[in-house]
């Protein structure tokens, strides 16, 4: 049976870059630490990109599908930006085919990346951008890029998990909190 309190330490403990601590819950805008799922409706997404910032629109051009070469580098990539984790779900978006995950690319580097049907079917995320890279819009051209391909794809709705900056998903996406989705899909998971 699920333990609020115990699964909340545990995520606070394994995953820093989830919100973990009451001072990134603050910032990131989770309610008490607690990361819920999120739910993202994709039938409603802007269909015009006036409403998108112009940092945004700017941002797109950066933002693509890896080809073979550079898997790799860029799995190696998201290990020392981020996690462990993120660097096996982003593994695995790239074995999808097509593949799932978007890079954002600037000055031959990687500076962001997002993936879907990687966690799980259905599931955006993660999702990271390198933070002397952040606050230009990169972060919502590669989430947008992402939803409007699993719109493409057949999907009425996208899941974000655990979701770590609520308020950069709501304010991109629309997206809304899924009651009681704490731990969701990632309860009992193997931890390194
Ligand atoms: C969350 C993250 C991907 C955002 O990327 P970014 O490139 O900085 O985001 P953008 O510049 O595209 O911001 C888009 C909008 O969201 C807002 N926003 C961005 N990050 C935010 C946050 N953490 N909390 C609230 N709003 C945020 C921006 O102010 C901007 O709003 P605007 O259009 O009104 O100006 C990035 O901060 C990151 O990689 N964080 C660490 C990893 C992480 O937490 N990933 C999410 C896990 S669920």
């Amino acid at each position: 049976m699920y333990m609020a309190g115990v699964a909340r330490k545990t995520y606070a403990t394994r995953w820093p870059l989830w919100c973990g601590s009451a001072v990134s819950a603050d910032r990131n805008g989770c309610k008490n630490g607690v990361m819920s799922d999120m739910l993202i409706r994709l039938y409603a997404l802007p269909a015009t990109p006036e409403p998108l910032s112009a940092a945004t629109l700017a941002a797109e051009r950066l933002v693509r599908k890896p080809i073979g070469c550079e898997h790799d580098l860029i799995v190696a990539w998201v290990q020392t930006e981020f996690s462990a984790g993120w660097a096996s779900e982003a593994r695995v978006a790239l074995q999808n085919r097509p593949i799932s995950l978007l890079v954002a690319v600037q000055d031959d580097q990687p500076i962001g990346f997002v993936c879907y049907d990687a966690t799980a079917r259905g599931v955006v995320g993660p999702i990271g951008v390198q933070a002397s890279a952040r606050h230009s819009g990169v972060g919502a051209a590669l989430l947008r890029a992402a939803l409007v391909e699993m719109r493409a794809m057949g999907y009425g709705y996208a899941i974000a998990g655990a979701v770590g900056a609520p308020a950069f998903f709501r304010r991109v996406a629309g997206a809304v909190e899924i009651p009681d989705s704490t731990p969701g899909l990632y309860a009992g998971r193997v931890h390194g």
